[in-house]
């Protein structure tokens, strides 16, 4: 349902902030509204096994938030790989999207819902933290995931209670200093 060749913008509020594997004609930071980035959806293809998955981020309606991101603008054929990478229960929706510098437009998000089947749900910052910290899959361990996003945000000025906190408890329990130097 693309119009021809014509470049769409994404939006990446998780792995695509800091790992984009793809190539593309502008990356800017941007916002959406409505939404807030949880660590409710199980990887059993990047962070995780299917016998072991790990948590990894989507986004929960959520209607006075905002969620801070990057905007890249691709070319529809960027879809083709990305809906074979992010298989695992993600699926696209359209949404506005804001620059940093208040202009908007549409974007394509991935988005996992409650009813895919590697959705593990609502858990503490801590519990969160605890699962991450054991676990591991074919793209890496999934505490890079959480602390390489963590200092992405940190990079956009994004205040992400949720985030934090589990890196505050991840720092703790892998025996790191709570903070990074730049
Ligand atoms: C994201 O960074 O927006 C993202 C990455 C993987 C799956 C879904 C979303």
């Amino acid at each position: 349902a693309f119009d021809g060749d014509k470049p769409v913008w994404l939006f990446g509020y998780g792995s695509l902030i800091f790992k984009a594997g793809f190539e593309y004609l502008q990356r800017r930071p941007a916002w959406i509204s409505g939404y807030e980035r949880r660590f409710w959806q199980g990887s059993h293809d990047h962070r995780g096994t299917p016998e072991a998955p790990g948590r990894v981020a989507t986004l929960i309606e959520s209607p006075e938030a905002t969620c801070w991101g990057m905007g890249y603008l691709v070319t529809p054929e960027v879809f083709d790989s990305l809906d074979v990478r992010e298989k695992n229960g993600y699926l696209r929706r359209t949404i506005s999207m804001t620059f940093d510098t208040n202009e908007m437009t549409d974007s394509i998000v991935y988005w996992a819902g409650p009813d895919n089947a590697a959705w593990l749900g609502e858990a503490s910052e801590a519990e969160i933290a605890a699962h991450i910290a054991v676990s591991e899959g074919p793209s890496g361990p999934n505490r890079e995931y959480l602390l390489k996003l963590a200092d992405s945000l940190r990079e956009l000025n994004d205040e992400d209670p949720h985030v934090f906190e589990i890196e505050r408890h991840l720092r703790a329990l892998i025996g790191e200093s709570a903070f990074v130097s730049a």
